[in-house]
C-alpha cells in the first residue's frame, strides 16, 4: 500500500467522521485496524466497530496518542473543547484534520501546541457516496507533505481543492450549500416533466440522471458548459425555447445570488 497515510484518528464518528473512515477504507489509505473512531455514543461506535472493523474509544486524548493523522468532524461548537482535550497529546509531527464550518485556522492552532500541522476544509455531503467537492486551506505550519496526506484522504471521498482560507465561504457558498440548490433544481425540473405528463418517479429520475450527465461531461470532457450549451442548442429549435425562458425568468443570476447569500451568511456565521 504505497498510499497508506499510516494511522488515522477520527475523532465524531457522526456524517461526515463515519464517511471518512469507510471512504479511506475503501480508498485502501488506510488499513481499517489503524483506524480510531471516537464518539460520546458507545452504541454509534459499537456499529461502526462491526461494520467498519474499525477501532472505537471515548477518550479522545487516548485515541490521537500515537496517530499519524486527526480528522476532526464535531460539530463546530465542540470543536474547542474537544481540541482542548487533546492539546496535551498532540505533537507537531502529527497532522489535523478539521472538518468543522466555519472554525478558522488561527482559532484551531491557537488551542494546539505552537507548530502543530493544520488543515481546515468544507467538504459536501455528496463525500458520503464518494462524489464530494471539498476546499481546503493550510495552516501555518502544514507543508506541501502534508497536504499531499490531506488531498488523498479528501480524494477518497470526491474531488478536493486547495485555496487561501478567506475563500472558504465561497466554497460553502457553492459546493457546501450548493447540493440543496441542485435537489431543487432536480425537484423543479421533475415537477415541469410531471406538468407535461410524465409519472413522478420516470420525470424525477430523468431529471436527475440528466444533472448527472451534464455534470460529467464537463468534468470529462473538460469543455467549457457554455460551449457545451450551444451543443446543444439548434437555431429556432426546443432547447433555446427553454433557454429563453430561463433567462427572462433571471434564473443565472438567481443561482450567482444565491451563492452570494450563502457565502455572506457563512462569513457572519463565522
Ligand atoms: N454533514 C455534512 O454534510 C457536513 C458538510 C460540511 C462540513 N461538515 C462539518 O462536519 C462536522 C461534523 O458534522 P456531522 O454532520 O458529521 O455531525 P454529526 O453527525 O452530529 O457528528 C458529530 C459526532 O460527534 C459526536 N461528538 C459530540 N461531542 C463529541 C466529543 N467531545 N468527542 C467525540 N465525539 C463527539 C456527536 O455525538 P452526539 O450527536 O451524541 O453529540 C456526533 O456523533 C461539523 O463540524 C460540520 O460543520 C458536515
Amino acid at each position: 500500500m504505497s498510499d497508506n497515510i499510516g494511522r488515522l484518528t477520527i475523532i465524531g464518528a457522526g456524517a461526515m467522521g463515519s464517511t471518512f473512515a469507510a471512504g479511506v477504507i475503501s480508498a485502501g489509505l488506510v488499513r481499517a485496524e489503524d483506524v480510531t473512531l471516537t464518539d460520546v455514543d458507545v452504541s454509534r461506535l459499537d456499529e461502526l466497530r462491526s461494520n467498519l472493523g474499525v477501532s472505537v474509544a471515548l477518550d479522545n486524548a487516548a485515541a490521537v496518542n500515537g496517530a499519524d493523522v486527526v480528522l476532526i468532524a464535531v460539530k463546530p461548537a465542540v470543536v474547542s473543547e474537544v481540541l482542548d482535550q487533546i492539546a496535551g497529546v498532540i505533537t507537531s509531527k502529527q497532522l489535523i484534520i478539521s472538518v468543522a464550518a466555519g472554525v478558522r485556522l488561527e482559532s484551531i492552532e491557537s488551542r494546539l501546541p505552537s507548530g502543530a500541522k493544520v488543515i481546515r476544509s468544507m467538504p459536501n455531503t455528496p463525500c458520503r457516496i464518494g462524489v464530494g467537492a471539498i476546499g481546503f486551506a493550510r495552516g501555518r505550519f502544514a507543508k506541501d507533505a502534508d497536504v499531499g496526506v490531506a488531498s488523498r484522504i479528501f480524494d477518497a471521498v470526491g474531488m478536493s481543492f486547495e485555496v487561501p482560507e478567506k475563500l472558504l465561504n465561497a466554497v460553502t457558498g457553492l459546493s457546501g450549500s450548493g447540493p440543496a440548490y441542485v435537489f431543487m433544481l432536480i425537484e423543479a425540473l421533475s415537477d415541469g416533466g410531471v406538468r407535461m405528463g410524465l409519472p413522478r418517479e420516470v420525470s424525477t429520475k430523468l431529471a436527475a440522471q440528466t444533472v448527472m450527465g451534464a455534470a460529467r461531461m464537463v468534468l470529462e470532457e473538460n469543455e467549457h458548459p457554455a460551449r457545451l450549451k450551444d451543443q446543444v442548442t439548434s437555431p429556432g429549435g426546443t432547447t433555446i425555447a427553454g433557454i429563453e425562458v430561463l433567462e427572462r425568468a433571471g434564473f443565472r443570476s438567481a443561482l450567482i445570488e444565491a451563492v452570494k447569500a450563502a457565502a455572506e451568511r457563512a462569513d457572519e456565521l463565522g
